[in-house]
């Protein structure tokens, strides 16, 4: 090859490399520092203090943790927050009933008098990020145990947001990165008067249902509007109808003008778990066990719920929450072990292991100091191996049902040894709950759940777990199947006018009844078993993680000096940032970056409730009555190369000039291992575009009046 031709080729290769998806989920107050020059080099045209500053109104500014669960950004000047249908969904469920149902038929308050409060949902700012490693590790005893460094840790971490929120209106909370080496505090604000103002019907918030979750190409318009109010100060205040719309620091201007490939994006939000430090060890459990043990026993429950979801309208609305939320993690688990195995996730981490002692080898002070970390990472997860997977089974198994569920409540109740008043307080607490679990509530389906996963239960633990009841159970000549229905139609737990008396004024002959009830009694077996057996062992577990984990990420940090470190996503605010960008997840399959209003109409099936098409959606597509929004066709999803996690959903998907061209709500199913894998090949995030959402409330929901709080900008970056 001739030289100039090899410079060419290098060249073209360092623009290509910089150019590529990364990895990365970075701390906002350290982006001048680590990112910002990468980023600008990709197109960014702000500076990092545009994107995080405590000194001027800046990007995280207009971003809020949505109930803590999801991520929502502010897009008005009076207070309306985006964020996805599926983050919404439970506020709208519960909005919801046969008569008026608002999940099904959508909703748009058509003034502020009509939007609808949500008691207990919240929305968090972050004011202000500083890193306190310094306070929190002074003068630590080298000797300490474990369980004395939380305590202590915990201790300073309080005392230092006492200190740092005295006098202002912040609340505070202190959480550590990379597993406990250095920590931040972070200075919040938190409103709890937090109104829904609109979203689509599911046939277009949810389209594609889970056949279509965590796949592209995808067609969801999964977005919902909320407002945030507050006091005539703008302050945080309780719900109250005094209370106005809140008036932001900053709101995001809305792009309409197009989305490229190519195109340089950030998404900014709050990604809630990543564990990318895992142990060959540790990887190997959750692909080997922890993940098949768990989609199986999911498998049977989604095919219960699943089933009696589609036999009665009632029973649709009152499982759609449960249900979402238990298909959801299912089928990412089963994309995750996907993943894990094609990227060889188990050997890379070996190699990283091996290259890990070969430098102990060159470095003897370092030996000394991280000697022993790998055998203890091997070995505390063997000698946890069997108390994990009978915890899989209690969490997934046992209390998959509702039923043994409130056993626990109803335990706590029976058992509490406190004064009359602590009695009477948990009373007070579980019968406040009671209307709500049998709101959601269906015996028959319970029933069959229940079942269902007790034999699952009683076929996969070893023996020496199994509670008496199951014992018995195995062993009873009417066969396990009649057994367990006998127990679940035996107790008093499905009965709820029975459960009413006895949390506000038991009889003896109530108390009489529980002592017997079938279903508290094996709830009570497998609170033993749990206590005896397993608690013990997944707390030292958890003791030793903590301390390993340390170390051998500080190892890491150390041996890689060469490496830019990102600390696992913990629920706090992080930006990541990439581009628009096509991926090849299979040979000879390449995904496009954009999907449209077109595909949805392919994908129509009106007997299958997944892909219902609004009768007003088909019609304004056969009109192409796109408004500003679309010509030929319409814009709906896209996919950026941006590592996000779950949490990261109702996040914006911001360009280079921070303006919102979409909102974040999925991944593709070939890069769901990123959370303890990254491949910059294979991970893409899925938004729908701005103008989607757009069309929505303009065109197909008449909501036009909500553009107005809005600032809407048409010219590309
Ligand atoms: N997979 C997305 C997330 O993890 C969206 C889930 C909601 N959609 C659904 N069909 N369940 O939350
Ligand atoms: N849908 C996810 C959420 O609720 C985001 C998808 C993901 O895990 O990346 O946060």
């Amino acid at each position: 090859m001739k030289l100039k031709s090899i410079f060419i080729l290098s060249l073209s290769f360092m623009l290509y490399t910089s150019l590529q998806a990364k990895e990365g989920m970075w701390l906002p107050h350290l982006l001048a520092e680590l990112n910002e020059e990468e980023m600008r080099e990709m197109g960014l045209q702000l500076t990092a203090e545009d994107i995080y500053s405590i000194n001027q109104s800046s990007l995280k500014d207009g971003i809020v943790s949505f109930g803590g669960f999801c991520t929502g950004e502010v897009i008005s000047s009076k207070g309306l927050v985006l964020t996805n249908h599926h983050c919404g969904y439970r506020q709208i469920q519960s909005h919801s009933s046969v008569e008026n149902d608002l999940l099904k038929n959508g909703f748009w308050a058509m003034s502020t008098n009509d939007e609808l409060a949500n008691p207990g949902l919240f929305v968090t700012f972050i004011k202000e990020i500083h890193d306190v490693t310094e306070e929190m590790l002074a003068n630590l005893p080298a000797d300490l145990s474990e369980v004395e460094r939380e305590r202590l840790i915990s201790e300073r971490a309080k005392n230092l947001v006492a200190d740092r929120t005295h006098g202002n209106s912040y609340d505070g909370f202190v959480r550590s990165i990379y597993e406990g080496n250095e920590y931040l505090l972070f200075l919040t604000q938190r409103y709890s008067d937090i109104r829904l103002v609109g979203a689509p019907p599911s046939s277009i918030g949810k389209f594609g249902g889970d056949t279509d979750n965590w796949m592209w190409p995808r067609h969801t318009g999964d977005f919902a509007i909320f407002r945030i109010y507050a006091d005539k100060n703008g302050d945080p205040a309780p719900y109250s109808e005094d209370n106005v719309p809140y008036e932001p620091e900053f709101h995001f201007k809305l792009n309409i003008g197009g989305v490229k490939d190519g195109d340089f994006t950030m998404v900014y939000g709050f990604p809630g778990r990543t564990e990318q430090y895992l142990s060959s060890w540790a990887v190997e459990e959750l692909v080997e066990t922890t993940n098949p043990h768990r989609i199986a026993i999911r498998d049977r429950k989604l095919d219960i719920i699943n089933e009696r979801m589609r036999s009665s309208d009632e029973i649709r609305i009152k499982y759609a929450g449960k249900q979402a939320g238990t298909a959801n993690a299912w089928k990412k688990w089963q994309g995750e072990n996907k993943g894990l195995y094609r990227l060889n996730a188990i050997n890379k981490k070996q190699q990283l292991e091996a290259d890990f002692l070969a430098w102990l080898d060159q470095h003897p002070t370092k030996k000394e100091k991280y000697g022993e970390v790998l055998p203890r990472l091997k070995k505390m997860q063997k000698d946890a191996a069997k108390a994990n997977f009978v915890n899989i089974y209690i969490n997934e198994a046992i209390y998959g049902s509702d039923i043994m569920k409130l056993s626990r409540s109803i335990k706590s109740i029976l058992q509490s040894e406190g004064s009359h008043e602590e009695v009477a307080d948990l009373k007070g607490r579980v019968n406040a709950y009671l209307p709500s679990y049998f709101k959601d509530y269906d015996t028959e389906t319970d029933r069959q759940i229940f079942v269902a996963l007790s034999k699952q239960y009683i076929n996969n633990v070893p023996e020496e777990f199994l509670p008496t009841t199951f014992s018995q159970v195995k062993n009873s000549k009417k066969g396990v199947d009649a057994a367990l229905h006998d127990l679940f139609d035996k107790s008093a737990l499905a009965d709820q006018e029975f459960l009413n008396r006895f949390t506000s004024s038991s009889t003896k002959d109530d108390l009489k009844r529980l002592k017997k009830d079938p279903i508290l009694v094996l709830g009570d077996e497998i609170i033993r078993i749990y206590e005896r057996e397993v608690s013990p062992k997944i707390q030292t577990f958890n003791q030793e993680r903590s301390e390993a984990y340390r170390l051998w990420v500080a190892g890491l940090r150390e041996m890689q000096t060469d490496k830019r470190f990102f600390p696992d996503a913990n629920s706090t605010l992080r930006l990541t940032y990439g581009m628009v960008e096509s991926s090849k997840p299979k040979d000879g399959v390449q995904y496009l970056t954009t999907t449209h209003l077109s595909g949805v109409m392919t994908k129509e099936d009106p007997t299958n409730d997944e892909f219902v098409v609004p009768k007003r959606l088909r019609e304004l597509y056969e009109a192409k009555d796109f408004g500003p929004y679309g010509d030929d066709d319409l814009a709906v999803c896209f996919i950026s190369s941006n590592h996000t996690t779950g949490g990261n959903s109702g996040s914006p998907v911001i360009n280079a000039k921070g303006e919102l061209i979409g909102t974040n709500f999925d991944r593709n199913w070939e890069g769901t291992m990123s959370d303890i894998m990254f491949d910059p090949d294979q991970c893409r995030n899925i938004a729908i575009d701005i103008r989607y959402t757009l069309f929505i409330v303009d065109k197909f929901a008449g909501a036009s009046h909500l553009l107005d709080e809005m600032t809407i900008v048409t010219e590309r970056p």
